[in-house]
């Protein structure tokens, strides 16, 4: 039996305890819990769990109390961090929901704390792990292209509208879609290219497409636009665009924000890789359906390699020789395959019989990043990345 203590039970971790730690060790409980929204967590909570499950004010408490085997948090981005560093101070192996900060005193704070901290984090990077990732870093790693120097990665989001009409849409806690999303790609491109990202430029598109001013507070059944809006839920279900179908807030409100503080449409990056390669990375949030598409191509002299967690295929083209080759990876596991693998991570942390592939350090690091691209695209020129280690 593994007792784990949750901060913050929302629609993720559940998700993660339910379908991933469980059905890889039927033997996980929640025994304690910290979050205000008692009620709701309840819901969701599983029916072993609810009867034993005890709601706590504050990490110490549920530490002190419940004596779980290893903590998990789940918030929404902005408290990652502050609960963090209360957890840095016990030897419990903890899984931290991505991104680890969002704010470059709380990068900066988080750093000193696990610093001297046994705490053992499992960053929540589904992509890193993932099986298409890791089969490509091994056929990296056996040469398939020499030194890489050049990538190009694509980041298509199908599910964008999320961003607009879901708490995401909030600027204090999320911060913008680099800290969002790119913090993901970011962090297994550094893994890809074997070398950290140095320097970024960036820029980003806001206002094209979500975002407006439709009134505060509107919602789709409160709007006398729903025949013709292409987001209403009748029009999304008509048209199997996707999102949610049922009644949403506004992806055209006042509410999703104004400037720098609404989240962007579409925002792209040029990155400069420590050993002087460099590459692109893109991302697109207003793509649909069929337009789904993430993944990268890594180059070197010696040959191409690219991948796309979509269509679920892999792709090695020799350079000086006439062969190519495309594999395919099996389907259906959720974030490709990833949320499985970082399960298999944590129990093993937990047990004691693993280590984690993305450190506290990865989750850090790659906040470094976003919060480079961040200001390049606020300032309109290059930005240095700050490095784990280097204050
Ligand atoms: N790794 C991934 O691929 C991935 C995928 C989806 C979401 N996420 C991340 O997961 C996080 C949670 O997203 P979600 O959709 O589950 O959100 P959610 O709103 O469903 O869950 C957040 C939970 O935190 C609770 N909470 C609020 N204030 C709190 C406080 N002061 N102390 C403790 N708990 C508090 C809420 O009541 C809620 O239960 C986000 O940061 C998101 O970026 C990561």
């Amino acid at each position: 039996m593994i007792r784990l203590g949750v901060i913050g039970y929302g629609g993720r971790i559940h998700g993660i305890i339910d379908h991933v730690l469980r059905r890889l060790d039927p033997g996980v409980r929640v025994v304690g819990v910290v979050d205000p929204d008692e009620a709701g967590t309840r819901k969701r909570l599983a029916e072993g769990d609810r009867q034993e499950a005890v709601f706590y004010k504050s990490v110490a408490e549920l530490v002190r109390r419940a004596k779980p085997d290893a903590l998990a948090i789940g918030t929404r981005c902005n408290l990652h961090t502050p609960y963090a560093i209360q957890v840095a101070r016990y030897d419990l192996p903890l899984f931290l929901e991505k991104p680890v900060a969002v704010t470059m005193k709380q990068a900066a704070d988080l750093e000193k704390a696990f610093s001297k901290s046994r705490c053992q984090v499992v960053v929540s990077f589904p992509l890193r792990v993932s099986p298409l990732c890791e089969l490509a870093r091994r056929y990296l790693q056996e040469g398939a292209i020499g030194n890489p120097v050049h990538v190009a990665a694509v980041n298509y989001v199908p599910y964008g509208t999320v961003y607009w009409e879901a708490p995401y849409r909030d600027y204090q806690i999320t911060r913008g879609l680099f800290l969002q999303k790119a913090t993901h790609d970011f962090d297994y491109l550094a893994y890809l290219m074997g070398t950290p990202i140095a320097r970024i430029a960036a820029t980003a598109t806001r206002g094209h497409v979500f975002g407006g001013k439709k009134k505060a507070g509107l919602v789709c059944s409160r709007c006398g636009e729903q025949e013709t809006c292409l987001e209403s839920p009748q029009n999304r279900r008509r048209n199997q665009s996707g999102g949610t179908c049922s009644d949403h807030p506004c992806v055209y409100s006042v509410d999703c924000g104004e400037g720098h503080q609404l989240n962007e449409d579409c925002s792209s990056t040029l990155l400069e890789f420590a050993s002087g390669a460099h590459g692109v990375y893109t991302q697109v949030f207003y793509s649909r359906r069929d337009a789904a598409s993430r993944g990268a191509t890594l180059s070197g002299y010696a040959g191409t390699l690219s991948f796309d967690w979509y269509t679920n295929e892999l792709k090695r083209v020799r350079h000086h020789a006439p062969f190519s080759a495309v594999e395919r990876a099996g389907e259906g596991a959720s974030h490709f395959g990833g949320d499985l693998e970082l399960g298999e991570d944590f129990l093993g942390v937990v047990k004691g019989t693993r280590a984690s592939r993305t450190p506290i350090q990865a989750g850090i690091q790659s906040v470094y990043a976003c919060l480079a691209a961040k200001e390049s695209a606020e300032k309109g020129r290059f930005v240095k990345v700050r490095q784990v280690g280097q204050a």
